[in-house]
Formats: C-alpha cells, structure tokens, sequence
C-alpha cells in the first residue's frame, strides 16, 4: 500500500513495529499531545491511522516542533483525505495571495510579507476568525480536518480555543436535545462578518458567501457520537423568525463554550495542531496584530458529505 493510500482508511489490524505515535490527553474531553512522529517525513500507514483514531478520540492533536515546509504540510495533509482549496473562504484578490491554493492564509502579513495595516479590508475580514467557528460550515460540505502550523509566533500569544460540541451535546437537557434534533441552519461568512459590523460586499462576494443548509445536531461517522454543529456563522434557522432563531443560537453558542468544554492552546514556534471541525468550534483571541508577525497556514482536510443528507433517526 502506497502511503497516500489511507486517505480515508482505518486502522490495519496488524501494528507496524516502526510505530512510535504516543498520544496523551490535556484535558479531560477535548486535545491531546501527540508525540513520536516527524510531520516532514512521510508516514507510515500505522503512524497514519494512530493519528486519524487519536483524532477521532480527541479531536485536537498538538504536534510539538515540527519545523516545516509548505510542502511539508501538504503531504502530511493529504494522509488524511483531499484537501479543500481555499477559493470562496476569504475577500483576498488573486493578486494579493502570499500562499499556494491549497493554503487558508491566517497570518497578519500580505504578499509582500509585510504587517497588514489596521484598516486593511483583509484584516478585518479574519478578525471573523476571533468567534467561535467551525471551518468552512459556509461551504456545502464542510471541513472535516484543519491542520494549522506555527511559523512565526509571537510571545505575546494569542492563545487558540477548541471547544467540544461533543459533550456541549451531552450536557443539554433531553427537551433542549430534542428540540434540537432536526434543526437545519443557514451559515454564511455574511453573517459572522456581520456580527463585526463588516457588512460591505460586493455582488460577487454576496454570490460567493451565499448561505448554506447544514444540520444542528450532526453524527461523527466514525465514533457514532452527536455533536452541536454551531458557527458565529449561522444566521437563520429554517421556518424559525430570525430573532428567535439567532437568540437561540447565542445561547447555545454560550452553553457550548463554557469553560469546562474548552482546551486553550499557548502556542510554541512550529507546533502544529490540528482539530476535527466534525466536532468542535474553535477561535483565536485578540492580540497586537498590527504590532508583532503572526505567521500561521493552515491546510483544510475536505469533509466528504452535506451534514443535511445525515439522518438522524433511532438516534439515541
Ligand atoms: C483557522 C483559524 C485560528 C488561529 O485557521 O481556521 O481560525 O489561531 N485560526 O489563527
Ligand atoms: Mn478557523
């Protein structure tokens, strides 16, 4: 079996010898260390599948010192399915793209590599990225992995937040639960932004970040867990009148983040994490952006169906 060929596969019933991924938890529910593999080497598929089942228990894995390239980054993404393009997730042009397609550009530099100025249009379109999201919940189908690595990381943080939509889930009431069971929400970057007061789109970006149906409660398709699928980007909950609607979405957006689900990553230069957007929400703080660089790229691992074709009956 040639190594990319796990993209989607599970765990071979052997275990390979050369296997050395040690996983252990920070915290109780939510993100787990990951040692004992070098991201810049290809894997094997045991150290592929370790990952990928680390994933699915943990949904947040740190990778420490893993200085790497671009296409580095790639290839370790690729072990785990296609990875998405980034077109239709941002308001760069093509001619300010500091990153290859296949790269979210999450840091504070534009193309020339220079600190993007505090009334840049870009920058405020990721100042999105300090609300609670999922990646690409705006897409039809949305992302099933992010992988995010550390560059350039300045000491005065910020911190990212995961919080898990797994036990979000289990901790509602049986009423709140049911209620919730068959609920299909409209996301869009339109709303998030415009949460921020960023309202300004022209007529191709409004065709661009047209809403998207997905379902509240998803299913892990490994695990079988139900999770919450909430977003700053949902705007409207179908046959629900809006204020009720995004109410409703506030207070479970609040219930979902408290702190007892939440794991806080202090970043280190060229750590690399990664989380499962099937089961989690996550956000970056504030911080002196237009002061220090921020160098960060994230690679996203495309989900492989619309949350709105999962059925959810017999559920338990
Ligand atoms: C992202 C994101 C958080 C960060 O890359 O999807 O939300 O820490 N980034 O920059
Ligand atoms: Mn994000």
């Amino acid at each position: 079996m040639r190594h990319g060929d796990l993209a989607f596969g599970r765990a071979p019933p052997h275990s390979c010898p050369a296997m050395t991924v040690t996983i252990r938890p920070l915290h109780p529910s939510i993100g787990a260390e990951a040692s004992g593999v070098d991201i810049g080497k290809p894997l094997t598929p045991g150290e592929a599948a370790a990952i990928e089942a680390g994933m699915d228990r943990h949904a947040v894995l740190v990778f420490h010192d893993q200085a790497i390239t671009d296409e580095q980054q790639i290839r370790f993404s690729g072990y785990f399915g296609a990875l998405e393009r980034t077109a239709g997730g941002n308001v760069r042009k093509p001619d300010e793209q500091r990153l290859s397609k296949e790269f979210a550009d999450v840091s504070n530099l534009d193309h020339t590599g220079k600190l993007l100025a505090q009334n840049d249009r870009n920058r405020m379109f990721n100042l999105g990225n300090t609300l609670w999201h999922s990646d690409s919940s705006f897409r039809a189908v949305p992302a099933k992995f992010s992988l995010l690595s550390g560059r350039v990381i300045p000491e005065q943080g910020p911190n990212t937040e995961f919080a898990d939509m797994r036990a979000a889930y289990d901790a509602l009431d049986d009423d709140t639960k049911r209620e919730c069971e068959n609920l299909v929400c409209r996301h869009s970057l339109m709303y998030s932004r415009g949460l921020l007061g960023f309202a300004e789109f022209s007529d191709e970006e409004r065709a661009k970040f047209a809403p998207v149906r997905q379902r509240l409660v998803r299913r892990h398709p490994v695990t079988g867990r139900k999770s919450l699928f909430l977003a700053s980007h949902i705007g409207a909950i179908e046959g629900w009148p809006m204020p009720e609607a995004r109410a409703f979405i506030r207070d479970l957006i609040e219930h979902a983040t408290q702190r007892q689900f939440v794991y806080a990553h202090k970043w280190r230069q060229n750590d690399l994490v990664m989380w499962d957007n099937r089961q989690t929400m996550h956000r970056v703080r504030r911080f002196k952006d237009t002061k220090y660089v921020r160098d960060v790229r994230r690679t996203t691992v495309a989900g492989d169906a619309p949350t709105i074709s999962q059925a959810m009956e017999g559920a338990a």
